[in-house]
């Protein structure tokens, strides 16, 4: 029985309750949102990133009509600048006819450059040549097997300093495995750097911006905010800076890595297992939240590194150009054009400020009071230079347990006005836990719920979490935001599932939860209905379903990895010989161990199924993962 009082009085709904929490995780960045075609376009690949790789992971040497020389990544004097070390060097040997030439091609992502027929695409590349009279420069877009694709482009490298050369090719078919090919002729020293393709159609037809098709899913949301850049990928790594030589890549997220000309925007190692680039950052999310009318919601690193990797930096140093930093970032979103950060906005593009309400700090520590600790020094100086501004505090993972409750009762205490918090969960979990937040204190801080999704991507999914959201809305006076999570999977390269967005190179298609969340989203009231509900709805059909679990193996090496049923039935098996991987439900997609020395994708079939059958009434099946930690 349901009984609905329409002339009830219930809560006011947030404008902003449903948003997306975009994070660059399965290759969300480059090769995803970021329309960049060229992998590895500034050769700073690196096997720190991940062991695979080389300064010229993507890219093959290639001689063109008998021309010969050779092609190396090298970081010296020569370097553009000191964050975009590495170039491209290629000694040209001069042999062949007018047509010679010798260069490298680019294979994209996925099965290549994916390009359309009749669509223009800009090309750029900063080169240097030691040649007297100039080096001539041919630029090809061709498919796998070399048929050529557009007209080559034919542009003329002159001088020793680096310089910018552009083009425009225009695509004569459509191709999904598209090849750039950059070759220099005649003799000489050729320099390569920031190799760039990027399609005329971006979303809003923005410069360095974003893959139309995902950016127009992800405003057909219509989300109340963006939550960015992370997730685990903020606050894992060193907190130190740029450096010098040795400068470290595996550095938390700074936002200033990430501003300014994207030639001198620094790389970094992924937390995912992969190189980013940060051609996507802060100033296109800023931009890219503003133009699908999202408050834009900054996640910063707290200095006490999350996601099971739990270190807190103690250098009072280090915290002190953290929170400078952080106070930089609001002057950079919000301060006046002729301000220190305000202005770099405004060269960027955007004199206006981008009206920031929202910063959060910091994201799953699992060392309570070290975090927060911290976390109360960034939000006083926050608060004292910018009032206006809501520092979210995080209560982390609910799995984490105890953890989980120390740090809400540490927000309690010290008043923070928001928490953010995670959880990802079977969905009869979302199914039994719509009332979660009925007793949530409402004296207590505002729930940012930052991160949620029930553990696969099938209907059953989307419906148990449409059922936990009309939860969400009925506590719409304490529960002020919500976000899915993760929003985007490149098929190809999937550290984490289940996802709202899916895409290769050339397609994208939201999963069943992603209609769930549009459903809501596009639908948002003013006031909730009171309503109540009785009776138990009993099943009248067996259920036969996957069991979703998933644990973690970041930093430390991990042994034996099971999964058993409650009486002690091993479900699930696996050995983590070694390394940093991240086990990911619910078929093992994704998931990176090392072996041999070489990282490797385990295959995607570790699924196990328990079969629940001839049973009408909904049962509790205690399962358990086990993982033994290997000395070292
Ligand atoms: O959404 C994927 C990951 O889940 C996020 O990076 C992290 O915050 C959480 O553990």
């Amino acid at each position: 029985t349901l009984r609905v009082d329409p002339r009830g009085d219930g809560p006011e709904i947030a404008d902003h309750l449903y948003g997306i929490f975009y994070e660059d995780i399965n290759r969300a960045a480059d090769g995803g949102l970021y329309a960049e075609l060229v992998q590895n376009r500034s050769f700073e690949y690196d096997p720190v990133d991940h062991p695979s790789y080389t300064g010229l992971t993507a890219w093959t040497p290639v001689s063109l009509a008998g021309g010969a020389g050779t092609a190396e990544v090298v970081d010296d004097e020569h370097r553009m600048n000191e964050r975009n070390r590495r170039y491209l060097r290629l000694e040209l040997a001069g042999t062949g006819g007018t047509d010679a030439a010798f260069g490298v091609t680019n294979s994209g992502y996925n099965t290549g450059i994916a390009v359309r027929e009749g669509a223009g695409y800009d090309f750029s590349v900063w080169a240097r040549t030691d040649a007297p009279g100039g080096t001539p420069l041919t630029v090809r877009l061709t498919d796998a097997g070399g048929a050529a694709l557009a007209e080559p482009l034919r542009l003329e490298v002159t001088g020793d300093q680096w310089t910018r050369y552009t083009g425009t090719v225009t695509a004569e078919a459509d191709s999904t495995t598209g090849r750039l090919t950059v070759a220099g002729g005649g003799a000489g020293t050729l320099r390569l750097d920031m190799v760039s393709l990027f399609p005329r159609d971006t979303f809003m037809h923005r410069p360095n911006g974003l893959r139309r098709d995902l950016a127009e899913k992800i405003a057909d949301l219509e989300p109340g905010f963006l939550r960015f850049p992370g997730g685990c990928l903020v606050n894992t790594g060193s907190h130190y800076g740029y450096e010098g030589p040795d400068y470290p890549r595996a550095r938390s997220y700074q936002w200033k890595d990430t501003v300014g000309p994207v030639e001198e925007r620094a790389t970094n190692k992924n937390f995912w297992g992969y190189n980013q680039s940060y051609g996507l950052g802060y100033f296109e999310y800023f931009q890219f939240a503003e133009d699908i009318g999202a408050t834009p919601l900054p996640v910063v690193p707290a200095l006490v590194t999350g996601c099971g990797q739990n270190q807190a930096t103690d250098d009072p140093e280090l915290l002190a150009r953290h929170i400078q930093d952080t106070l930089d970032l609001v002057e950079f979103a919000n301060g006046p054009a002729d301000s220190e950060w305000g202005s770099l906005r405004a060269e960027m593009g955007h004199p206006e400020p981008f009206g920031m309400t929202h910063l959060a700090v910091g994201n799953e520590e699992n060392l309570p009071e070290e975090f927060f600790e911290r976390f109360v020094q960034f939000r006083d100086a926050i608060e004292a230079e910018y009032p206006e501004i809501v520092v979210v505090g995080n209560s982390g993972p609910s799995s984490a347990g105890a953890t989980f409750d120390r740090l809400w009762e540490l927000n309690r205490e010290a008043g923070v006005e928001m928490v953010d918090e995670h959880y990802y969960n079977s969905p009869q979990w979302f199914l039994e836990n719509n009332d979660r937040y009925d007793s949530y204190d409402r004296q207590g801080p505002e729930v940012f719920l930052g991160e949620y999704a029930s553990q696969d991507n099938r209907f059953r999914n989307s419906l148990a979490e449409a059922a936990f959201m009309t939860g969400l809305e009925r506590n719409a006076d304490i529960v002020r935001m919500a976000s899915y999570a993760p929003l985007l999977a490149n098929v190809d390269y999937v550290q984490w599932s289940p996802d709202l967005i899916w895409f290769d190179n050339h397609r994208s298609w939201g999963s069943t939860s992603y209609e769930t969340q549009k459903l809501f989203m596009t639908n948002v009231g003013d006031r909730v209905v009171p309503s109540e509900a009785s009776g138990t709805p009993v099943l009248t059909e067996p259920i036969t379903g996957a069991v979703g679990l998933s644990t973690w193996a970041t930093s430390a090496a991990y042994d034996d990895v099971r999964v058993t049923s409650a009486d002690g039935e091993v479900l699930f098996a696996d050995d983590f010989s070694a390394g940093d991987g991240h086990w990911s439900h619910p078929d093992g997609r994704g998931e990176w161990a090392v072996e041999d020395g070489a990282y490797v994708q385990r295959d995607t079939s570790a699924e196990d199924t328990l079969v629940v059958a001839g049973d009408p009434e909904w049962r509790d099946y205690d399962l358990e993962v086990t993982a033994t930690k290997l000395a070292g």
